[in-house]
């Protein structure tokens, strides 16, 4: 043995600079992904769509496509050079959904619908589902808002920003929470490369607004977002909020300014077992609020998404089976499977709608994965229409009140 060999390896002392320095080692690895997966600025362009797909999507023939364009009442599209055809981004599929009358929306509801999605453990696919699902609405022409709610800025940083770098506290829902002011929360939205999908976005400043909050003597704090969202919900058919992984002052908020929450539970033991515990700690929590806010809190829905499910994995199907016996009525019956479409885009920063054609996934898997992400969709829509002919019957309180009013004489 060489001395080298025999000597004992230095102490290494970890001290808060040295964490920083851990930090920023690896935000320069971050960094390197954002480059391969975004354009040179981190911005994300949405791929266009071919005539196919407008036809599809508007529900109208080839024919009728053909002539509208004649007519001159839909665009002709933008000439691609390389396939030698037209294609149509987002936005103007929009306006075309619009002059063709088929563009959906929340009717006569007065205001958007409200959706947490939450669960205090994290990975459990609260980003991937809220992403995923928000886009799938923003595609059908539904006018979506997406709130990241989490200081870890996930959602933020799909969409090309990197939270901490690149966003100012004023850039971000922070700064409502330490003003008050709805407009700061309004002025915070910002449009992203999905037309009809907003973002009001996160970063680290939300853990201080939270610390900041706790402090103060009105205990009114749990309503600050319902009062805040009310300031914008005109704008949006849909409003989701991602949630950190906790049951927070962040995440009750979340939890009070919502009309639904969508809890998602991947098919394992402890995350079954936890969520034991979450529903004892959130029901807890909302027993708080007639205490702390002075209305009583209840929901127009609250499913439990089975996320992550491997199809063919025995362990996961007897999950599922516990789940739904526990949670019959509640559990959806849709899953979001654990796929290669997801697991890709959590690697690049992209979503289901998003991996190019060039991504090493074949033609079947992605169309599962549409699929699947169409069903999930399409479930929550079916619950989210509950909610727009409630607001439409009752008016156009917030959630808060509506539901106060509704369950009027229920113990305070
Ligand atoms: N259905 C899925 N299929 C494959 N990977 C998934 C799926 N859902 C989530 N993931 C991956 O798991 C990780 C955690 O998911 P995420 O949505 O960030 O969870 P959370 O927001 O609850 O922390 C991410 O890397 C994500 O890409
Ligand atoms: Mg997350």
């Amino acid at each position: 043995m060489t001395e080298d060999q025999d000597a004992p390896s230095p102490v290494v002392t970890y001290t808060a600079d040295r964490l920083i320095e851990l930090s920023e080692r690896a935000e320069s690895h971050l960094e390197k992904i954002r480059q391969l997966s975004f354009d040179p600025d981190h911005e994300k362009i949405l791929r266009k769509f071919s005539k196919g797909e407008v036809c599809k999507m508007l529900n109208i023939a080839r024919e009728t496509l053909r002539r509208r364009i004649k007519e001159g009442i839909f665009p002709e599209g933008e000439l691609n050079q390389a396939q030698n055809a037209r294609h149509y981004d987002l936005g103007t599929l929009h306006q075309m959904m619009e002059i063709e009358g088929v563009r959906p929306s929340r009717g006569n509801s007065p205001r958007a619908a409200r959706v947490a999605i939450t669960n205090y453990k994290g990975g459990v696919g609260k980003t991937s589902i809220t992403l995923n699902v928000a886009q799938y609405f923003g595609m059908l022409g539904y006018r979506v808002l997406i709130v990241d709610s989490d200081p870890q800025g996930s959602s933020t940083e799909y969409h090309g920003i990197i939270p901490d770098a690149e966003l100012e506290i004023s850039d971000t829902l922070a700064q409502f929470y330490v003003e008050g002011d709805p407009a700061t929360l309004a002025s915070a939205i910002r449009t992203t490369h999905w037309s009809g999908v907003d973002l009001l976005p996160a970063n680290s400043a939300l853990s201080h607004a939270e610390i900041r909050l706790y402090e103060q003597e009105d205990f009114g704090f749990f309503a600050h977002l319902d009062r805040g969202l009310a300031a914008v919900e005109d704008h949006y058919d849909i409003i989701f909020i991602d949630t950190p992984p906790s049951l927070g002052f962040l995440t009750a908020n979340a939890v009070y300014a919502s009309d639904g929450l969508v809890v998602p539970i991947p098919p394992e033991a402890l995350d079954y077992a936890s969520s034991v515990q979450y529903f004892a700690t959130l029901g807890a929590m909302c027993n708080q609020f007639p205490k702390i806010v002075g209305r009583t809190k209840t929901f127009d829905f609250v499913r439990i998404l089975c996320s992550r499910f491997r199809t063919n994995n025995n362990a996961h199907q007897f999950w599922l089976r516990r789940i739904r016996s526990s949670y019959s009525d509640i559990t959806m019956e849709a899953v979001f499977k654990e796929t290669r479409a997801v697991q890709i885009g959590g690697t690049q920063l992209q979503t289901i709608g998003e991996i190019p054609p060039s991504a090493p996934i074949d033609a079947g898997a992605r169309r599962d994965a549409q699929q699947m992400l169409a069903q999930v969709g399409d479930e929550i829509l079916r619950n989210i229409q509950q909610v727009w002919l409630r607001l439409e019957q009752g008016g156009g309180a917030s959630a808060a009140t509506a539901v106060a009013s509704a369950t009027a004489g229920v113990e305070e």
